[in-house]
This record gives structure tokens, C-alpha cells and sequence, in this order.
């Protein structure tokens, strides 16, 4: 296996010069941003990077700008050791950027604040600066696309995410950065990131891979127990018959969106959004009449588990 270790490495200039010697020698050089715990999704998004790229750039880095003071950053799950085994046994990547922390220091706050620029309450999340402080305080809004679907219950997240992949993208300077379409929103969002103020980055979405019952896979998944587990499976059950009724010619929203709660709920999770949107622009539909996407973000116990489904008409 240690012919397949990649190499590790901590120091963002180290990260740097690395992927500029790879560059400077004429390889094509691919980035999948992880916060690790990897599991056989992120191992998919490799193999797809592999099949497009020389060299390929993991990184893992659980990022606390994405997570608000009351969200699972501290149990968010990590093995890095395991992590390294993993991408050791699978094969075909190059180097690991692991650092230690991404952000220059402020202090942690714990409660969410006020920021009259914004007229709404501000997002704040586990890293951010002391007032008058000198720590991060740069972030990338992607303004619309932020706004709905998770966005509404996690107020930090995207900003967060946005912020992060384009350290990374200055960072590890790939050609190539694949994002899975599990997180549907996250990556349309990083696409639009992208167009719109100019990373020479092309981006990938990867499709979702599934246990063998259809949940689809997530570092999360770990903390639900056997009984969750097992009634969490309502939400693909319920994402494929909803396509499957809108190919069949139920084209309101309304319906499909009934069909999809009323099976959820009927297992025991607690809905936090169903939607039905446009699959570029996230806008919510009344028809199903153009390509579309159902997006769903569930409870099963404390566990918050998202999955999506794509309807292309
Ligand atoms: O999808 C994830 O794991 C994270 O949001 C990402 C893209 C690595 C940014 O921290």
C-alpha cells in the first residue's frame, strides 16, 4: 500500500509551490475539497477526478466558518488516520492537504449578533473576528443563491463554504475542483462562485452514490441509529416516487411535494424544507415544466440529513 500513500501536506505554501511544480511540468491537476471522514462518496468524486485529471489534490479541512455556534462542529465526525488508509487503499491520489487552520485568528463568539449593514439578523459563525480585532474577516456571499433551501436554516453556511473553496482554489490552484450533487445548492453555488468572478477553476458535480438501500452517503449517516437509519430511508423512497409521478404527468408542485412530506413524516422525520426549483437558478417552480430538482433537508432524531432527486423534462 505505501507505493499509493499520497503525500501529506500541512503549510498552504508548501501546498502551493507543490501544485506549481506539478503545473510547471505540464500536468492537469484536480482538487476534491473533503472535511474528511471520507467515506465511498468521496471516493467516487476521486475516481472522477482521476478520470480528468494527472494529479489529483484531496483536501481535508473541517471548516469552522461554515458552521454556526450552534451546529455540530465539534462532533463533526474525523479519522484522519483512517482518512489517509482509505485514500492509500484506493489509489490514484497525489497529495493530502490537511492544514491545521485556514483562518487568522479572532475569537470565537457563541451567540448570534446584529449587523444593522445587513437590516437582518447577521450570520456568525464558529470563527468569527473580535469587533476591532485583526482576524478573518473576508467573506464571498454568493447573494441569491445563499438565501434559500439550507440557506434559511443555516444562515453562515455558504458564505462559509464560498469563503473556504476560494482559499482553496488560491491556494492548491487546481484546473479541475469536483463537489458532489449531493449538495445540490452548495455546488451550484460554487459554480456561480466560479462564473462569476472569474476562477480559471472548471468545476465538476458528481452524481450521488447511495448505500445499496438507497440513503444516500454522508459523514452524518454514522449518527443515526439502526431504527433512524431505517425509517431515514423514506427520503429517497419518497424522492423516487415523486419522479416517477411527475413523469407520469403530475406537474404541480403542490402535489408532488405532499406525496414527498406525507411519506417522510409518516416514518417519523421532522421536515425542515421540501422544494421544488429550477435547477440552475434554485428559484422555486409551481409547475413541473423545465428541468427541475426536488431538494429535501430532513430530521431523523438530531441528525440532519439532505438528499435531492433531478427531473429533467
Ligand atoms: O462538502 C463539503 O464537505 C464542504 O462543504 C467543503 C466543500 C469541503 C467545504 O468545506
Amino acid at each position: 500500500m505505501a507505493a499509493n500513500r499520497p503525500e501529506v501536506i500541512r503549510d498552504k505554501s508548501d501546498m502551493r509551490a507543490w501544485s506549481r511544480s506539478e503545473k510547471y511540468r505540464g500536468k492537469t491537476l484536480a482538487l476534491v475539497p473533503t472535511m474528511g471522514f471520507l467515506h465511498q462518496g468521496h471516493l467516487s468524486l476521486i475516481r472522477e477526478a482521476k478520470s480528468i485529471s494527472d494529479v489529483i489534490v484531496v483536501s481535508i479541512y473541517v471548516n469552522p466558518g461554515q458552521f454556526a455556534p450552534s451546529e455540530d462542529l465539534a462532533t463533526y465526525p474525523s479519522d484522519f488516520h483512517g482518512d489517509l488508509r482509505k485514500l492509500a487503499e484506493a489509489g490514484g491520489v497525489d497529495a493530502v492537504f490537511c492544514p491545521k487552520n485556514l483562518y487568522e485568528s479572532g475569537i470565537e463568539r457563541k451567540k448570534m449578533d446584529k449587523d444593522p449593514s445587513f437590516g437582518e439578523e447577521k450570520a456568525v459563525s464558529c470563527l468569527e473576528k473580535e469587533e476591532g480585532g485583526d482576524g478573518h474577516e473576508t467573506w464571498i456571499r454568493v447573494e441569491r443563491l445563499e438565501k434559500g433551501l439550507c440557506g434559511k436554516s443555516r444562515p453562515v453556511f455558504f458564505r462559509g463554504v464560498a469563503t473556504i473553496v476560494a482559499k482553496l482554489f488560491n491556494i492548491v490552484e487546481p484546473d479541475i475542483a469536483v463537489f458532489g450533487k449531493k449538495d445540490y445548492q452548495q455546488w451550484r453555488i460554487i459554480c456561480r462562485m466560479v462564473r462569476d468572478i472569474d476562477f480559471a477553476v472548471k468545476i465538476i458535480g458528481s452524481e450521488i452514490v447511495r448505500e445499496a438501500d438507497g440513503l444516500a452517503m454522508s459523514s452524518r449517516n454514522v449518527h443515526l441509529s439502526p431504527e433512524e437509519r431505517e425509517k431515514a430511508l423514506s427520503i429517497n423512497r419518497s424522492l423516487t416516487k415523486a419522479k416517477s409521478a411527475a413523469l407520469h404527468g403530475q406537474n404541480s408542485s403542490q402535489e408532488i411535494n405532499d406525496l414527498i412530506v406525507q411519506e417522510i413524516c409518516d416514518a417519523g422525520g421532522r421536515i425542515d424544507y421540501v422544494e421544488i426549483v429550477e435547477q440552475e437558478s434554485l428559484v422555486p417552480v409551481e409547475n413541473i415544466n423545465c428541468p427541475v430538482v426536488i431538494c429535501v433537508a430532513v430530521w431523523f432524531g438530531n441528525v440532519r440529513l439532505i438528499d435531492n432527486i433531478e427531473i429533467k423534462m
